[in-house]
């Protein structure tokens, strides 16, 4: 059975629903799925992954202090090859910047293969709520990447 891991950052608890909803559009495809924060994260486990999912929350126009810093520690492991889709959640503006775009960046550069380009949620004030239908559209992209 193939295994993934979603990863993410969160302040308010809107990223963390995201990668809930993508873990569980990935599990009904029948993937095994963890879903993480990632302070909590052992990045020596990461190897037993078939596929990472990384997201957090846009922060200064790109990505949160604690994403970078899990995103820093990814270089002492050997995950290159890897698949990896990258997401994050986000104003509406297109000013706002991304901080999926600078994950996917960096998880290219780690040598991943990355399956879809970053796909953002849109939040509709800095704590949230998310936009209605976030949950059900990235559940559906759960489904979608893992194949
Ligand atoms: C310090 C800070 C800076 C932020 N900067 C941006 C930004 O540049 N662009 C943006 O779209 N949203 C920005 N936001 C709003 C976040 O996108 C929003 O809080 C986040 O998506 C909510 O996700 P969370 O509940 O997982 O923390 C900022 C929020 C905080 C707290």
């Amino acid at each position: 059975m193939k295994r993934a891991i979603v990863i993410y950052d969160t302040k308010f608890g809107n990223t963390e629903k995201i990668a809930r909803a993508l873990a569980c559009g990935m599990e009904k495809q029948g993937v095994k799925v963890d879903c993480v924060k990632a302070d909590e994260v052992d990045v020596d486990k990461l190897v037993e992954y078939d596929f990472l999912v990384i997201g957090g929350p846009t922060h200064a126009f790109g990505v949160s202090k604690p994403m970078k810093a899990f995103l820093e520690k990814l270089r002492s492991v050997d995950i290159k090859g890897k698949k990896a889709f990258a997401f994050d959640t986000k104003y509406k503006s297109w000013l706002a910047g991304s901080a999926g775009k600078g994950i996917e960046k960096t998880l290219k550069g780690l040598g991943m293969s990355i399956v879809k380009p970053h796909s953002s949620a849109i939040i509709k004030g800095s704590e949230g709520p998310l936009e209605e239908g976030m949950e059900e559209m990235f559940e559906r992209i759960g489904g979608e990447v893992q194949n």
